[in-house]
């Protein structure tokens, strides 16, 4: 599958399937995210896989009761360890690096027919205690992974003439 028409296939997929995930292709899920681009080439993200249904019960709590997160065969909590750089730009960097490595992973389950939600309505003090993740650690974002049970619903996406400005800002 090229990139492209993985993009085109993602959705965020708020229904799962009944089945295991295999571990080779959750591996290579992660692996995407290993080679992903961070500022300073610092990869400051870590990733916790939660697995266990217990802990999955728990985390849905922690996210607003959002079910599909129970649903999945298994949750990943994107971390972010080093959080204090600020590029030159005035931005952090490390949501950004985060993110990135996140988008590659819901790419890479798309290629091998899974499904994934970013979730970014949770509790983090829940979550870290859930998980005993330190303090200092900032928690992401949830990805719930697995085989959708729902087809995808149609892109509603701004036209390319909306967000795209040749040359110059204009109003
Ligand atoms: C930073 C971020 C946080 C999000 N948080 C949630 C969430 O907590 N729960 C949820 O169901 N979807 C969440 N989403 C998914 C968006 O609602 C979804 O990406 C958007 O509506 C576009 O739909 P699509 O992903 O199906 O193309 C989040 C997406 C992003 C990028």
């Amino acid at each position: 599958m090229d990139v492209i028409a993985a993009i085109q296939r993602r959705f965020s997929v708020r229904k799962y399937g009944p089945y295991e995930l295999e571990d080779e292709k959750l591996k290579r899920v992660l692996e995407a995210a290993r080679l992903a681009p961070s500022a300073r080439n610092v990869q400051e993200w870590r990733f916790v896989v939660v697995r266990d249904p217990e802990m999955r019960e728990a985390l849905v709590d922690a996210a607003n009761g959002q079910q599909f997160i129970g649903e999945a065969p298994a949750v990943i909590v994107a971390c972010a360890v080093a959080t204090e750089h600020v590029m030159p730009c005035g931005l952090h960097c490390f949501p950004i690096d985060v993110a990135i490595a996140m988008a590659y992973m819901t790419l890479a389950a798309v290629e091998q027919g899974l499904g994934t939600c970013w979730v970014g309505a949770f509790n983090a003090d829940r979550v870290r205690g859930l998980l005993s993740i330190p303090s200092d650690v900032i928690v992401v974002g949830l990805l719930p992974i697995g085989y959708p049970a729902v087809e995808a619903p149609p892109k509603k996406r701004l036209p390319l003439d909306e967000i795209v400005m040749q040359e110059r800002w204009r109003d």
